[in-house]
């Protein structure tokens, strides 16, 4: 089974993606990590975040069971990610190896931007999930001061709405809907109810 999900950063879909992954037990994967994995190599490096040739070649060496959820979480690392992820010969590398980690038996939950529209166009079920940008931006706020971060919700709201943007128009697999994809408006919605509400469309989608 192949559960993809997309959405803008913030909306729930990193957590639904885990949980429900842990419910019909098959396996994860963050496929934003793998953008930030290759950001934060080129940062490390001091590399400009155009040279798509190193980029290409890290993306090669990626080791998908090891990327560092905690340090790659960094608000930079996320912007930087946004920013290489219109390099249109890096997505092919990247999309490549996330098709094969989803194909692996017995299955998995991806999600990202593109997961129903390019890298698993024939998922057995689509998610598109979403919320309100102030919504999100009040969640982002949240996580990072109980996290011991600085944030101001003005910021983090216009940070999110400048990624929504560039997420949205880049020519290369902007950020859309998949025409089959089950919309998810998680606004109103506390974590509980959005994973039941997601569970519910799943086993939907597997019996029919
Ligand atoms: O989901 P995230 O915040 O970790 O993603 C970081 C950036 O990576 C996001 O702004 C756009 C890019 N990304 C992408 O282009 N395609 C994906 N499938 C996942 C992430």
């Amino acid at each position: 089974m192949i559960i993809a999900i997309d959405g803008p950063a913030a909306s729930g879909k990193g957590t639904l993606a885990r949980r429900l992954a842990e419910h019909f037990e098959i396996r994860h994967l963050d496929t934003g990590l793998t953008y930030r994995a290759v950001a934060a190599a080129l940062l490390a490096k001091g590399l400009p975040l155009g040279d798509e040739a190193v980029a290409i070649e890290i993306a090669q060496n990626l080791d998908l069971a090891h990327m560092d959820k905690g340090v790659l979480s960094a608000h930079e690392i996320g912007e930087a990610a946004s920013r290489i992820a219109v390099l249109g010969g890096l997505r092919k590398e990247l999309v490549s190896l996330q098709k094969r980690f989803a194909e692996t038996p017995p299955g998995a939950v991806l999600d990202g931007r593109d997961i129903g529209t390019v890298v698993c166009p024939n998922a057995d079920v689509k998610l598109f999930i979403t919320a309100s940008p102030e919504a999100r931006a009040r969640r982002r706020t949240d996580e990072m001061l109980s996290n011991g971060k600085e944030a101001t919700y003005a910021s983090v709201l216009d940070d999110l709405k400048r990624r929504d943007e560039r997420d949205s128009n880049r020519e290369v697999a902007p950020m859309t809907k998949a025409s089959d994809a089950h919309l998810l408006d998680t606004t109103e919605m506390d974590i509980e109810t959005a994973f039941q509400a997601a569970v519910d469309i799943v086993a939907k989608a597997c019996k029919s």
